[in-house]
């Protein structure tokens, strides 16, 4: 397999996604909610910070059930977040400053207000039937399987009027569509061709393992104990192994065609691009996303650093085993936080934060940050009254709900942080830090964390040793520490990671003095030893060899 080269990558493969959460970026309009137009005027803030490619968040008509994740239609834009001039207007600016656009995409379930699915319930014989999943109830009068919704309760809802119940892997709100029927899939397809031809540059693909289930809807069994990695602990949902509702393996035939579709519309110019979240923490199963022949997705979201504790094995194995699963002319890719995990900061800390940035953005695979990432944004306490995520409302007491990472994004310390103008009632609350967690602060201090954050985007984009070039671990280095070396031809890079509360100095090759291109603290330049170089207390350092 050739080794990729500046001249042969693909803009996914050497480019920094940055997921952007509608909602939530900036409110144009002044009615507490982010929209389309406030996301084109923060473009130029996104070129400045040194990201590649923005990835946002479901924007389509929606009766919000799921924030968006319930798409009611899959051709338009919700009023709340403008029309489809302003979506235009949106990709234009992108293209126009150099920015790819990537899309969310719902495939396994749309709003039960959707017309499909109107036709679909409103009669027995209705010709879109079919285009969702409807059973009959068991024997018992109770739901045809065992199955489980992910927020809480069964997956299946009686509908009075016919006697059948329809599927929903989430809310009741969020019917699971059939794939398995030709119309069906052949109305996805349209959908998508629909926004490929509006001119976004891929799509990310909403719970993309979930669209296929066994056709015979057998029971899934009783999971008798936890095992392995948890990620996280879903209550009641845990109590099943959820084998045959989701990733029946029909469901690569699916992607197989997404990708034939993709591929038709990519020149090499514009080549197209998917990527799917795959929960699937077995990586055989989860390779299998790429297709045998490359022609599924072109990466499947890696969650593994999702839910970790801050621990230098924990991560480099994670690391190393990535590197061994991706199959040959595969590409990885790192995913650090996103709209439905605690934030990074709430995760590890400021400090650990940093480092964090420094090995996502250092490692070989396409990085994924989520807003507010770049400038150490944590989760905001949501006072009960203000809570608004359904998983946490439907399945209190686990800390499911995921308002806290959704709040507004911090871009100066006026009273609504410049996401909406003063006054304004914002839909979730702005987080008190706004003060000194905030863009215009930290633009101009050179040791804040946006200043690290662009520091490691030009980094990488500069050097591509850093995003495509070999990756290699050190095993000189103490436990609690994670260190690497990125190679492409004699451009060498050294990466070290203090992940103890303590100081350390660590070997990490034969003395040599080399040149600190960048550390966490941001107040470090010059040369080392690489024989011997302390590392402060969750320390991160990137060296020139
Ligand atoms: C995915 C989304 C999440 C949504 C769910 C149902 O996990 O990331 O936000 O609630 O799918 O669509």
């Amino acid at each position: 397999m050739q080794a990729l080269t500046p001249q042969t990558a693909q803009w996914w493969q050497t480019g920094v996604i940055y997921q952007v959460y509608p909602r939530s970026f900036q409110d144009s309009n002044g009615d507490g909610v982010g929209d389309l137009d406030g996301i084109t005027q923060r473009l130029p803030y996104l070129v400045e910070l040194g990201i590649d490619v923005v990835w946002l968040s479901p924007f389509y008509t929606s009766p919000m059930a799921d924030f968006g994740y319930d798409v009611a239609d899959y051709t338009d834009v919700d009023p709340i977040f403008g029309d489809l001039a302003a979506f235009d207007r949106l990709v234009a600016a992108a293209h126009g400053l150099g920015l790819k656009l990537v899309v969310d995409f719902v495939p396994n379930h749309s709003s039960d207000q959707h017309a499909w699915f109107k036709e679909s319930r409103a009669s027995r014989d209705n010709p879109k039937r079919d285009w969702y999943v409807w059973r009959d109830p068991a024997p018992n009068g109770g739901p045809p399987n065992n199955w489980l919704s992910v927020f809480g309760g069964p997956a299946w809802t009686l509908d009075e009027t016919t006697g059948q119940y329809y599927l929903h892997s989430f809310l009741k709100e969020q019917p699971d569509v059939n794939w398995r029927n030709p119309e069906l899939r052949a109305a996805m397809l349209g959908a998508m061709q629909f926004w490929l031809e509006r001119g976004v540059d891929g799509f990310r693909f909403d719970v993309a393992h979930y669209i296929m289930k066994d056709p015979d809807f057998r029971d899934n069994p009783v999971r008798e104990r936890m095992e392995g990695f948890v990620f996280k602990d879903m209550g009641d949902y845990d109590s099943l192994v959820h084998l045959y509702s989701k990733a029946h393996p029909d469901v690569h035939d699916v992607y197989r065609e997404v990708r034939a579709l993709l591929d038709r519309y990519s020149t090499p110019d514009n080549p197209r691009f998917a990527v799917g979240e795959i929960h699937e923490f077995d990586w055989a199963l989860w390779a299998k996303y790429y297709g045998e022949q490359n022609d599924e997705l072109h990466m499947p979201f890696n969650f593994a650093l999702l839910g970790r504790p801050w621990h230098a094995g924990i991560f480099r194995g994670i690391v190393d085993s990535l590197e061994a699963a991706v199959p040959p002319g595969a590409w990885p890719n790192y995913v650090i936080s996103n709209h439905d995990e605690h934030r990074v900061v709430t995760r590890y800390g400021y400090d650990g934060a940093r480092a964090a940035m420094l090995i996502l953005l250092t490692l070989r695979g396409t990085p994924t940050m989520y807003y507010g990432d770049e400038i150490g944004m944590q989760n905001t306490e949501i006072p009960p009254e203000l809570e608004q995520d359904p998983w946490g409302l439907r399945v209190p007491g686990l800390g499911l709900g995921r308002d806290p990472e959704r709040t507004p994004m911090q871009w100066d310390d006026s009273p609504n942080a410049g996401f909406a103008p003063e006054g304004v009632t914002t839909w979730l609350p702005v987080n008190a830090d706004k003060t000194t967690i905030n863009v215009a602060s930290q633009m101009d201090d050179p040791r804040s964390m946006l200043s690290l954050t662009r520091r490691l985007l030009s980094l990488r984009r500069k050097m591509p040793a850093l995003s495509i070039g070999d990756y290699r671990p050190l095993d000189s280095v103490p436990a609690d520490c994670f260190a690497f070396e990125r190679t492409f031809g004699d451009q060498r890079v050294l990466v070290a990671v203090n992940f103890a509360e303590h100081e350390q100095i660590v070997h990490l090759a034969d003395a040599a003095t080399c040149e600190v291109l960048a550390s966490t603290m941001m107040d470090r330049e010059g040369q080392v030893d690489l024989d011997a170089v302390s590392l402060r207390p969750f320390e991160g350092i990137v060296i020139q060899v």
